[in-house]
Parts: C-alpha cells; sequence; structure tokens
C-alpha cells in the first residue's frame, strides 16, 4: 500500500428508500443540506431559535482562538428551563415526560408539570447544601427519574454534573470526584439489576475513604435516593436523604439564566493512556446541537411520539438523548432501570408493545446478544407502533442491520445509524430519515451543518471506493470544549494531526463507498496490517456475522512472524442456530467463509469458539484484551469490563486449544 489507508474489501449492494408517508411529513427534508453548506454559521444560528434564549447571543461563532471555539457568544439561557419548564408554560403541562418502569415492575409516569416541580425542588434542595453555580456535583445513580432530576437540578442552579456510571467501581468514583473537585454527590441505596438490589452507596462510602474525604473535605454532603430500601452505613456528617431535603423543598425555584458557554457537564471516557479524559461540554451549543439532532434524526414528533433510548444516563447516549436533546424538543420517552433479560428475555419487546414505542435507540451489541437469543423471542410481542429506529455505539454488521430492520422493525422502520462521539456530543453522521436511501452498514453522510470527510495521512481526501481517516471538518455548536485541565492534551490529540488543515481527528477508520457514503471501520488502533494489507477489524466482523451460526465475533491483529500480523477471530455461535458442522469443521467453514466475503487475505489464521467476549460496560469490545491472549501475553488492566471473569474463560480455552 502506497498510502495509510484502509483496504475497501466488502461490498454490500442492498439499499432501502424512505417509507413515504415518513419521508411526506419528513421534519427535516433534503434542502438543509444545501441550506446548511451555503450558510453554516447562519444554518446553526436558525437552529438556536429551537430554544428560549434570556439574552440573545451577539456573534455565531468565535473561533479567532481556534481550536477553543466559542459558540453563541454573549447568549444567556437555562437549561433546566428550556427542556422543562417553557413545555410547561407552552400548555403541555399534563403530557408525560417520563414513562419510567423499573425492573421489579414497578412503574410511574411523570408528566412535565411533575418534573418541574421536582427538578425545582432538587435545585432548593442542593442550593440548600451550599451548591453555587460553577461547582462539581458528581452524580452515581442507577437508571431513575432522579438520575434525570439530578441532572436538571444542576443544570438549573449552574453547576457543572459529572455523572459516573453506577456500574463503575470505587476507584473510579474516587478518581473523577478528585479529578473534578466534586462538592456534591448524589447517589442512591441502590438500584435493580437482574432480578436484585445491587448497591451504590458502599461504593461512594469506599471513594471517599479513598481521597481520605474525613481530611480533605472535598466532598461537603452525600445526597441519597431510597431506591432499594437496602441497609446503608450513615455518615451524619456528610450524608443527607433526598426525601428528607427534596421532598421539603419548595417547588418555587426561579431559574437564572448562564453564559452560553457556561460549563454544563465533564464526562470521563478511557484515553490512549491510563488516565480518563475529562472531556467538557457548555450550555448553549451542546443543547442546540443536540435539540437540532434530535428533531432531525429520529423525526420526532413531539406531541404523538413515544421514544426509548436503552442506553444509560452514565453515558454520553444517556447524556444527549435521554436527558437534554429529547426534553429540549419535549419529549415523550420511556426510561427503563434494568436488564433486557430481566424477569425474561423479551422484556425490552415487552416494553415497547406496552407503552406503544414509536422510536426506538439501541446499540448494535445489543442487537448481536437478542439475535443470539433467536427470533421467536421478539415475534411473540407487538411491536408495530414503531415507526424508526436508531443504532450507535459501534458500527452495525450488515447481518444485524438487517435482523433489527426485519425482526424489530417489521421491514418498514427506517433505520438510522448514527456516528458521533462523547467528545462531539451530538449525532455527526446519520441517514434523515425521510430522506437517505440507507445501506446496512453504513452511517451514511455528514448531517446538515456538519463537515465530515475521510482523509489520508497526509491530509488528502481519498477518492470514492478507498479507506482512510475519518476527520470533521467545519466547527459544530456541541464540540467539546476542551479536556478538563489539560488543554495541551485536547490540542494534541484531537487537532494537532490535521493542525494545518484545521480538521479535527477523531481517531476512527472509515471508507467511501462509490456513491460516497460513509462506512465507519474501528478505532484507528483497531486496524490490522496483514503483508502489507490495511484491514479493518469491522469487516472481518461483519463477514464472521453474516454466517448463520455466528451471533457475535471479534477480530484482533496478532504479530506474526511472516505477515506482520495474522487475524485472530473470536466468534461466539447463535444459541439453537440450526445444526452442522462443530469444532475444528466449523472453524474452517467460517474461515473459508471469510475467504469467501472479503477475500483470502482476510481469511482468520485461528477462529476460537467463545462463550463470551470481554466488553466494557457500554457494550464495546475490548479487543486489547484479546490481542494480549492472540499473543500469548499475561492480560492487561480488566477494571472497565463488565464481566471480569470472561477473559480468565478465554485464556483458558485458548491455552487448551493451543496444547491440542
Ligand atoms: C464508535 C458513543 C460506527 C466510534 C456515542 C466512535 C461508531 C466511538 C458509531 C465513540 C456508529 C459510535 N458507527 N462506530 N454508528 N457510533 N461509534 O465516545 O469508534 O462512547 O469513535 O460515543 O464509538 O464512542 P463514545
Amino acid at each position: 500500500m502506497s498510502d495509510e489507508t484502509l483496504s475497501n474489501l466488502l461490498t454490500e449492494n442492498r439499499t432501502f428508500a424512505p417509507p413515504a408517508d415518513l419521508a411526506a411529513d419528513a421534519n427535516v427534508k433534503a434542502d438543509a443540506y444545501a441550506a446548511a453548506a451555503a450558510d453554516h454559521e447562519g444554518f446553526w444560528a436558525e437552529q438556536a431559535g429551537r430554544l428560549d434564549w434570556a439574552e440573545p447571543f451577539t456573534q455565531v461563532l468565535d473561533d479567532t482562538a481556534a481550536p477553543f471555539y466559542k459558540w453563541f457568544v454573549g447568549g444567556k439561557l437555562n437549561v433546566a428551563h428550556n427542556c422543562v419548564d417553557r413545555h410547561v408554560a407552552a400548555g403541555r403541562g399534563d403530557q408525560v415526560a417520563i414513562h419510567f418502569v423499573g425492573e421489579p415492575g414497578d412503574t410511574r409516569s411523570i408528566t412535565y408539570s411533575d418534573l418541574k416541580d421536582e427538578v425545582s425542588r432538587a435545585a432548593n434542595a442542593i442550593e440548600e447544601l451550599g451548591i453555587v453555580a460553577g461547582d462539581r456535583v458528581a452524580i452515581y445513580m442507577p437508571m431513575i427519574p432522579e438520575a434525570v432530576v439530578a441532572m436538571l437540578a444542576c443544570a438549573r442552579v449552574g453547576a457543572t454534573h459529572t455523572v459516573v456510571f453506577g456500574g463503575f467501581s470505587a476507584d473510579a468514583l474516587a478518581s473523577r470526584i478528585e479529578d473534578c473537585n466534586a462538592k456534591l454527590v448524589i447517589t442512591a441505596d441502590g438500584g435493580y439489576r437482574r432480578g436484585a438490589p445491587s448497591a451504590l452507596k458502599p461504593a461512594v462510602d469506599a471513594a471517599l475513604e479513598k481521597i481520605d474525604n474525613a481530611t480533605t473535605a472535598i466532598v461537603e454532603n452525600v445526597l441519597v435516593v431510597r431506591r432499594t430500601g437496602q441497609d446503608v452505613a450513615w455518615n451524619t456528617d456528610v450524608d443527607v436523604w433526598w426525601h428528607e431535603v427534596v421532598d421539603e423543598s419548595s417547588t418555587d425555584h426561579r431559574a437564572q439564566a448562564f453564559d452560553a458557554e457556561h460549563p454544563l457537564f465533564v464526562m470521563y471516557s478511557s484515553g490512549t493512556t491510563g488516565k480518563p479524559k475529562g472531556i467538557l461540554h457548555t450550555t448553549a451549543g451542546y443543547l442546540v446541537g443536540t435539540a437540532y439532532t434530535h428533531h432531525a434524526v429520529f423525526d420526532l414528533k413531539p406531541e404523538t411520539d413515544v421514544y426509548w433510548c436503552t442506553a444509560d444516563v452514565g453515558w454520553i447516549t444517556g447524556h444527549s438523548y435521554i436527558v437534554y436533546g429529547p426534553l429540549a424538543n419535549g419529549v415523550t420517552q420511556v426510561l427503563y432501570e434494568g436488564t433486557p433479560d430481566t424477569p425474561h428475555k423479551g422484556r425490552w419487546w415487552e416494553i415497547i408493545q406496552d407503552y406503544k414505542v414509536t422510536l426506538f435507540y439501541t446499540a448494535p451489541t445489543a442487537i448481536r446478544t437478542f439475535m443470539k437469543w433467536g427470533r421467536s423471542i421478539p415475534d411473540e410481542y407487538d411491536l408495530s407502533s414503531l415507526r424508526l429506529l436508531g443504532s450507535v455505539g459501534e458500527p452495525i454488521n450488515p447481518e444485524a442491520y438487517m435482523w433489527y430492520r426485519e425482526v424489530i422493525g417489521g421491514d418498514r422502520c427506517p433505520i438510522v445509524d448514527t456516528w458521533w462521539q462523547t467528545e462531539t456530543g451530538m449525532m455527526m453522521i446519520s441517514p434523515l430519515p425521510g430522506v437517505t436511501a440507507g445501506k446496512p452498514g453504513s452511517a451514511m453522510t455528514a448531517l446538515p451543518g456538519v463537515g465530515a470527510d475521510v482523509v489520508s495521512e497526509d491530509g488528502v481526501p481519498v477518492p470514492n471506493g478507498s479507506g482512510g481517516y475519518l476527520v470533521l471538518t467545519k466547527p459544530w455548536p456541541s464540540m467539546l470544549r476542551t479536556l478538563l485541565g489539560d488543554d495541551e492534551r485536547f490540542v494534541d490529540t484531537y487537532w494537532s494531526k490535521y493542525k494545518e488543515q484545521g480538521w479535527y481527528f477523531a481517531g476512527d477508520g472509515a471508507k467511501k463507498d462509490d456513491d460516497g457514503a460513509i462506512w465507519l471501520l474501528g478505532r484507528v488502533d483497531d486496524v490490522m496490517n496483514v503483508s502489507g494489507h490495511r484491514l479493518s477489524t469491522t469487516e472481518i466482523e461483519s463477514a464472521l456475522v453474516s454466517h448463520p451460526r455466528v451471533a457475535e465475533a471479534a477480530v484482533v491483529g496478532a504479530a506474526d512472524e511472516t505477515t506482520g500480523q495474522a487475524v485472530v477471530a473470536y466468534v461466539i455461535l447463535r444459541e439453537g442456530a440450526s445444526a452442522g458442522a462443530t469444532g475444528e469443521e466449523l472453524v474452517q467453514e467460517l474461515r473459508n467463509h471469510v475467504a469467501k466475503e472479503i477475500g483470502a487475505i482476510a481469511k482468520p489464521r485461528s477462529i476460537m469458539l467463545v462463550p463470551e467476549l470481554p466488553k466494557t460496560r457500554s457494550g464495546k469490545i475490548m479487543r486489547r484484551l484479546l490481542k494480549d491472549v492472540a499473543e500469548n501475553r499475561t492480560v492487561g488492566d480488566t477494571t472497565t469490563l463488565a464481566d471480569a471473569g470472561v477473559m480468565a474463560l478465554i485464556a483458558e480455552g485458548q491455552k487448551t486449544s493451543t496444547e491440542d
């Protein structure tokens, strides 16, 4: 390969045009692309009109200190007012904002009026605890409405929140509390997961011990929601019950307007080094970007749609597409506390049936899990209310896309495969459901108002039919503003590779097909080099998953004396898939299948059949660990794995299979 580009091997020819009725009535039509291209700032200024401003902005974009961009300069608004109060003021107070479904089966429907009261009470309560604008608040909670209320209460008083996913350990929580200097922690006794109460408060206690809070006194209070009724250790110096202070507070709270660039939240994300990056998002641009994209990509009709995003509020998807974007748009949505298989494997489909969900947003890893369980489970439920499906978090393999489309979407619903990052805050590359003829496995094109391209190592856009690095070519309102306390790392990580061009380096490999549609090929560090061919893990995984017996696959490049790297695959078989070859015979069949789908160059050197894959709690496969196994190294840090036992199983299996 002359150039550091990715080989473009896998081909896909199916396309699905938008349903005619959706296209006719779509929120955003084809003309939006041209309008945005003709006047980038004008386009975003128009989208800013979706919000209530206490003071209008005087400048759309200030790029004088790029890449430290500022959006909507001089404007002022309150995020909680925009997400809650203004819907009540517009006479929509009786509309349900959140249909909460607890894992044990308890439910609550919270209207916008209820939400306004609850957020106001919580805002009064945290102010009473001494929180003022600019303070940091850590939120460590299960998926219950109070998590949303806590975030909005912080936004309302101008405190910056950092939500730490409830599955993270006390250590992870401690380092985040310390890094952002959180004055208050909002938590719960626990939440329900997999049919049982799962404690949270003890991890907060351990985190405070770890940072020696008794001496350092960083955290002044811990506000605790009672969810499970478990016994909790109580430190009277800092601990306060939510029901004692929030429920007792007044529902009157005047929301003060904050500057457009006032910090809204910090979201920690793992980087290439051990130290997590504190990704900072600010007020107005973030809300404009998430509200617009939620309106455009989900074609949200707030009066009639019922929306459900299955992410956890602890991830960026939960921030942008459960809390801020949807609520700014006055959505009615479902919030589910638990796991998809509790108390039975049809739980999600039952919720869709019960609440007549119309718009559904989930991750490929979940879809592949359901594929593994078999279609007979969703087939038992009435999913006819659905009109649109979304995917996020990873490339969706064509096979998983087709299953999602046919089994869940009844071959009727368009799929929006949305590419974005914690850093981008909002969706960047995605079909528009009323405009784009989608292709299974492609995120298609940049949204209106977004600039994206695929370029070579030295910054030349690749021609259609080739691959390279994904870059974002224009600033966008919800872009990260910096990494908390580390401007230098911010510039180095995202803005130095294509400094001359002023492009944002996303760290993802991608290709443009013959029509210019964009296909994401995984993180750049997941790219393999086999005999000088740059192969993407995603493409080979997709080829494996297209075999009828395969539910999930993870591919890594392992050092190889002759070819530089060799393709090593780990495969989970579908449950109840029709009988056929087993063991070594099946492995051969799968190797040949990849050769047929992609080419002999991509044929895995070895394939191991495994019961599980190592994944982070947000569902991303940790290929780094599989690479350790494939290269016979001691397996590295597994602390962010959802299930730490998985690696031991795989390493053991690998040992026996090589010994055989
Ligand atoms: C990957 C999640 C392909 C990508 C919102 C990106 C995707 C990283 C897609 C960000 C998609 C996310 N197709 N890849 N539709 N969506 N990714 O920060 O590698 O958790 O860089 O944000 O996920 O992950 P993050």
